[in-house]
């Protein structure tokens, strides 16, 4: 087992670059399955989800190679329609493997998939997208098994949610289904037009991904291409609201500024100074952040629910009450119950989560939840005073490409364990950096610690 130590309260400072997006590479690669020839991916992170997704591929009959960041697919001789359970549920998005391997072989058997525990995260808009265009579900022990044999056909598809996953499924699907798809009601997510370029890079005819009507006009067959992943706004995301709690000053580099453009403003009603520009955004956070009156989550372009988790630890040290209402999982607060051991002050009933700023965390022994709210926990050891404990690095190492590294660039005091209890050898140990990087006595995180720190 591993974990992270972080001793708090280290002013972040510096520019950083983030790593490809692990939303956009997962359906990239399951749509690299469809391609009868080599895609070669480049920017592609080094995460535990995208090695799920390359044993399904291999399990499929692809070769798959990876340098670096560079990932290339072979799929010529793709010769299985099956996915074992042990690799559906490595990860939630293993489902949307479905359209591509039933796109590519006219079948195709998988079960219900895994992923983060944020609630009820059903799939009943993925199947009855693929019956749509021609497949037939049958159940066999708890395994959904589709057929298609005179392959798909393109069809007139509905959402009643603007699902990212059904949206990615349904363009795989139909890019070589025969006729004409239209997707109304499509998700919007800059990840859905990453795959769209993917996938018309290698031959599709996709019109309109980005926007809410999604027009695909089916072709015999994909060839291979190469590709570079959009960079993960998500993650720079999360490492802005680091700068932010940790009253730093940072630059996040080759990103693309609109895709977290709803973001910004909330961290400008905090009292950040932000600067965006070409590709790169810089923060510079006051001694004391504001509270942020109302977040409500939404679909694309609308705040991510992804971002909400990271928002929240740094809410938990704002001056004043800010209120998040989540309107995508019906359950993602786990991460509230893990903050309340530093002593932030937060309450949750049903979507809506009311925190009530503290003027500064104490260090705490917690456990990652799930993916970002296992980020939301590096967010509060950053601020807090004192040392932090966190397990469960295995949620956080599915979307953060060595966190540990990336922030110990910026300054702060962070190690990544070993059980037996040895540092990882990236970690670096800057004593006189820390000592400039240190809040000075009297901010806002120093002082007394607070009693009753776990609520
Ligand atoms: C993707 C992202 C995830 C993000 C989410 C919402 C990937 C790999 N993951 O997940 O990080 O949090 O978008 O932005 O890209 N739903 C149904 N039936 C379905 C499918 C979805 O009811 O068949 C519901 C879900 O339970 C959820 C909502 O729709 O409440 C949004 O889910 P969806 O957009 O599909 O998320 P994912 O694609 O799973």
């Amino acid at each position: 087992m591993e974990k992270l130590i972080i001793n708090g309260q280290k002013r972040l400072n510096g520019e950083i670059e983030v790593h490809g997006s692990k939303n956009s590479a997962l359906p990239i690669l399951a749509a690299a399955a469809l391609v009868n020839g080599v895609s070669e991916i480049h920017n592609c992170p080094r995460l535990t989800d995208i090695d799920a997704a390359i044993h399904i591929l291999t399990h499929l009959g692809c070769r798959v190679s990876r340098s670096g960041h560079t990932v290339t697919v072979d799929a010529t001789a793709m010769n299985n329609w099956e996915v074992p359970d042990e690799l559906m549920r490595e990860m939630r998005s293993s489902v949307v493997f479905l359209g591509a391997i039933l796109g590519r072989a006219g079948r195709a058997k998988l079960s219900a998939p895994g992923g983060c525990e944020i609630g009820l995260r059903p799939i009943d808009l993925h199947i009855s997208a693929m019956e749509q265009l021609g497949a037939v579900l049958e159940e066999d022990a708890g395994k959904l098994d589709f057929h298609a044999p005179n392959g798909l056909a393109g069809a007139r598809i509905t959402l009643a949610f603007p699902s990212v996953g059904a949206t990615e499924n349904i363009m795989i699907a139909a890019a070589t289904a025969k006729g004409r798809t239209i997707i109304t009601n499509a998700a919007r997510e800059p990840e859905i037009s990453d795959l769209a370029d993917f996938l018309n890079g290698s031959g599709a005819r996709i019109h309109g991904a980005g926007d809410s009507t999604v027009i695909i006009d089916g072709v015999e067959r994909l060839a291979g291409t190469c590709h570079t992943v959009i960079p993960d706004r998500i993650a720079a995301s999360t490492y802005l609201l680091a700068g932010a709690v940790t009253q730093g000053k940072i630059c996040v580099r080759d990103i693309v500024p609109a895709h977290i453009g709803a973001l910004l403003p909330v961290l400008k009603e905090a009292g950040c100074d932000i600067t965006a520009s070409g590709r790169w955004v810089c923060l510079s956070a006051p001694p004391r952040l504001h509270r942020v009156k109302m977040t409500r989550t939404m679909p694309y372009p609308g705040f991510p629910t992804d971002v909400q988790a990271p928002l929240t630890a740094m809410l938990t040290v704002a001056d004043g009450t800010s209120v998040i209402v989540e309107n995508i999982f019906e359950s993602r607060y786990k991460h509230a119950a893990e903050l309340v051991r530093f002593g932030a002050k937060i309450s949750v009933e049903g979507r809506m989560e009311v925190i009530e700023g503290v003027p500064y965390l104490t260090g705490a022994s917690v456990v990652a939840p799930d993916l970002r709210g296992g980020f939301a926990l590096i967010l509060a050891g950053l601020a807090a005073r004192g040392e932090t404990v966190i397990t469960g690095l295995e949620h956080i190492d599915r979307g953060y490409e060595t966190p540990e590294a990336v922030l110990c660039a910026l300054g702060a005091d962070v190690k990544r364990i070993q059980e037996h209890g040895t540092a990882k050898e990236f970690t670096t140990e800057q004593p006189a950096a820390d000592r400039a990087n240190s809040f000075a006595p009297g901010d806002r995180l120093s002082g007394t610690p607070q009693s009753g720190a776990a609520e």
